[in-house]
């Protein structure tokens, strides 16, 4: 038997701590990482194996042609940030953008939030020059605090118990919301906050919203009983996170008493970062147990062979739904670099999600040093990823967005034009620039008239 196969002899959620593992913040007692760790180990999980298996069974049917995937959320998220009001936002705006995609491309769309659990970063340098002060680069609240001093950056375990709690809070604030009449389509005018409906494209979803509303009068006036259809009043909603961190991760893997399978239970799907996606790495030996479906961002240096590598590795018998390949080649760069891989792993015989992240390759510095991105080439990136899939016969099954409910000035352009000038004004992200919510709206309109172009 491979050195690489997955058996209860071989894998366990210890395991990956015989490989290097990439990007782990360094404790500085052991003792205190132990016990956070053995606390984790004896709290409820977050998500249920069998919801991860919903979830498999979802993304099976993107892979199918018969839905479509809406992953999105903050970058990080903060432990100074867990209100009401800011997590109910974040929904409203992703049940706006699933109506818009829904309704323009006759499709369900498989929601799946970056949120209760995103709290760690990977970082491509050590360091970070905050002002004049050269500082530990922030790696997010589950690890360190985010002030620029250097005894807010030491690594504090009990963070860790810290992230679990927030997420559990989260978590069950998104299920009485989308199980408990807030997400009812009776309310798809409620969804539209203030910020949002005087703009025009918060004029046009107040258009469809009519439509909608309409189209459900129409299904009662034929004798469609709409109260009893349980899916018109509540809507099936995943977490997700990079599965970054992993004493936390293991600290919440458990065997599911239903089948004997290994699940991460601190959310439905996770995703292994650009930076930890190396095969003999530990991030991937940790997925490789966990029967989640699992993500892998691909930039651009990922070959075709890493590609069907990681799928093997992965997904060895090949089930439909486990593996969402997340691509993030850049703007400029997708047309290329993108179908190499999308032939090796169709070739393979692979079923995969294939999903675009039009965020990470495309982050650029004003002459200010604002970190930002923009709205034309997020746009112009899944744009490239459409084009690139229908050419190589693959179908795009979905997209990978960092935004916010909030009115922020992260990110530049769209429909109502954040200049330069304006990006001091909200700019609260504590990582990457989000797409606020007008301009997530505005994508979403987008990319339905796009999905509308798909070659039949
Ligand atoms: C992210 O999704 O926030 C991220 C860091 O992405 P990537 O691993 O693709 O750089
Ligand atoms: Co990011």
């Amino acid at each position: 038997m491979g050195e690489m196969t997955v058996t209860p002899q071989t894998w366990s959620p210890e395991s990956w701590r015989e490989r290097v593992a990439l990007q782990q913040p360094e404790w500085p007692d052991a003792t205190a990482a132990a016990a956070a760790l053995a606390r984790l180990k004896a709290s409820p999980p977050l998500v249920f194996a069998g919801e991860a298996r919903d979830l498999r069974d979802g993304l099976a049917r993107v892979i199918e042609g018969q839905a479509f995937l809406l992953q999105a959320g903050d970058c990080v998220e903060s432990f100074n940030e867990l209100s009401t009001i800011r997590i109910r936002e974040k929904l409203k705006i992703l049940l706006q953008m699933s109506a818009v995609l829904t309704y323009g491309a006759t499709l369900p769309i498989v929601k799946v939030g970056r949120i209760a659990g995103q709290f760690t970063k990977p970082r491509s340098n050590a360091l970070e020059r905050i002002g004049n002060l050269e500082l530990p680069s922030f790696r997010g609240h589950m690890v360190h605090g985010d002030e620029p001093n250097p005894e807010a950056r030491i690594p504090d375990p009990s963070r860790m118990v810290e992230g679990y709690n927030q997420s559990a809070a989260t978590l069950n604030l998104l299920r009485a919301f989308t199980k408990g009449g807030y997400a009812d389509l009776t309310q798809v005018h409620a969804w539209n906050q203030e910020f949002v409906a005087s703009s025009p494209q918060g004029q046009r979803y107040e258009r469809l919203a009519d439509d909608i509303e309409r189209a459900l009068r129409f299904m009662a006036a034929c004798g469609i009983d709409l109260v009893a259809e349980r899916r018109l009043h509540e809507v099936d909603f995943f977490t997700s996170h990079e599965g970054l961190l992993l004493d936390y991760e293991e600290g919440l893997t458990r065997r599911d008493s239903l089948t004997g399978d290994w699940y991460d239970c601190s959310a439905h799907l996770l995703w292994i970062g650009e930076r930890t996606r190396r095969l003999d790495g530990a991030h991937v030996e940790f997925f490789a147990g966990v029967h989640n479906p699992i993500g892998i961002k691909l930039g651009p240096t990922a070959t075709a062979a890493e590609a069907v590598e990681l799928c093997e590795r992965l997904n060895p018998t090949r089930i439909p739904g486990r593996l969402t390949l997340v691509a993030r080649m850049g703007a400029g760069e997708v047309e290329e670099l993108l179908p190499p891989l999308l032939h090796a792993v169709r070739d393979e015989g692979h079923p995969v999600v294939w999903a675009c992240d039009p965020m990470h390759a495309n982050t650029i510095r004003t002459d200010g040093g604002i970190k930002t991105r923009r709205f034309d080439s997020v746009m112009g990136e899944i744009e490239g990823f459409f084009a690139a899939c229908w050419e190589s016969g693959v179908r795009p099954g979905g997209v990978h967005l960092e935004f916010t409910g909030e009115d922020v000035t992260e990110c530049l352009g769209g429909a109502d034009d954040v200049l330069e000038e304006h990006l001091s004004s909200r700019y609260e992200t504590l990582c990457d620039p989000r797409l606020n919510g007008r301009q997530s709206l505005d994508l979403a309109f987008r990319l339905a008239e796009l999905m509308q172009r798909a070659p039949r």
